[in-house]
């Protein structure tokens, strides 16, 4: 076992060899899920709860279908419609459902770092399923599982990560998986969408498009995250397609084989031509979505397996 975590907060904490292992054991749920059934019992008698205080389509629902996929209890609370409404802290909420026993906590905030301050205070496994502009490890893992299966490896690769990087968990995320496992990475972007300790991140920074795509493997495009902007980051969305948006001219550059990702939601004529997005030749933004629930699974299976051997590790010494 290299995957020892009892959480899954983010990547940083992890090291080459349990990324490894997961998308290794996420391999064996994209096997299973092209079945026609479904199942194993993996998180057969556990507990999950999905908490998603900002939303979330493609997340919320493949952690969903991975949780019953396992054979977990599944709970999705409507965060909307739930006490935090009435004031409740995160904390209050997380504890009040910390005693009705769940194993699994899936949890989205928009803060940074509120999902690491929650997994202090319980005592199940927390998955961070994207925390502000921190971290979101399950996406950056399935973009890793998909890099891996397109380009039969996850090394040496030339790779571009596109648009808004300044607000995009994504991108931390997958600078961080991908610099682990020794590629390189480049960032492209106008300025003003260019994180403030950028030199810090031993990264290549470009502000011209066909210059920063120029010879890579992998185009990762981001959305505009204008949920988190106060202010004029970009002159119009006209211009920033026309500088910034993907099109064939753009990718043009890229190695002729390079391949387009998204994490989604995209926002076509923004920052991606609807053509290249569609293009079954080019975009693997569907296998992206294919990946998102076999790397779930993975990794809930892993945090239930290191909760197994903890529990067992602790009958023994109980014993001795
Ligand atoms: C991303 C997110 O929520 O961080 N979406 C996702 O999880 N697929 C990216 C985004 O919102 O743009």
């Amino acid at each position: 076992m290299s995957f020892t975590q009892r959480h899954l907060l983010g990547i940083e904490p992890l090291r080459p060899d349990a990324i490894t292992e997961i998308l290794d054991v996420a391999e064996n749920y994209v096997a299973l899920n092209r079945q026609l059934t479904k199942h194993s019992n993996a998180l057969a008698g556990l507990t999950q709860i999905n908490m998603f205080f900002e939303n979330s389509t493609r997340t919320q629902a493949s952690f969903e279908l991975a949780g019953k996929r396992l054979g977990a209890d599944v709970m999705n609370m409507a965060m909307q419609a739930s006490s935090i409404k009435k004031g409740e802290t995160l904390i209050d909420t997380a504890l009040t459902l910390n005693a009705m026993h769940p194993d699994l906590l899936v949890v989205r905030h928009p803060h940074s770092g509120a999902v690491d301050l929650l997994a202090q205070k319980v005592n199940c496994a927390v998955l961070n399923a994207g925390d502000g502009k921190h971290e979101h490890p399950t996406q950056a893992l399935l973009d890793a599982l998909t890099i891996r299966r397109a380009k039969g490896r996850l090394h040496r690769l030339n790779i571009a990560i596109c648009g808004d990087i300044a607000h995009s968990r994504v991108a931390r995320s997958n600078l961080i998986l991908l610099g682990k496992m020794e590629n390189r990475v480049r960032l492209v972007g106008p300025p003003t969408l260019m994180p403030s300790q950028i030199s810090e991140l031993g990264v290549e920074v470009y502000h011209d498009m066909r210059q920063g795509l120029q010879d890579v493997d992998v185009v990762m495009m981001l959305r505009l995250q204008r949920e988190r902007m106060d202010g004029g980051f970009i002159p119009s969305e006209r211009e920033y397609y026309h500088r910034y948006g993907l099109d064939a001219e753009k990718l043009s550059y890229a190695k002729p084989d390079a391949i387009v990702m998204h994490p989604g939601p995209m926002n076509r004529g923004v920052e991606i031509d609807g053509d290249i997005a569609d293009d079954i030749n080019r975009s693997v933004i569907q296998e992206q979505v294919e990946m998102g629930v076999a790397v779930r699974m993975a990794a809930m299976d892993l945090l239930a397996r290191n909760m197994r051997n903890a529990q067992s590790g602790a009958q023994l010494g109980g014993q001795a």
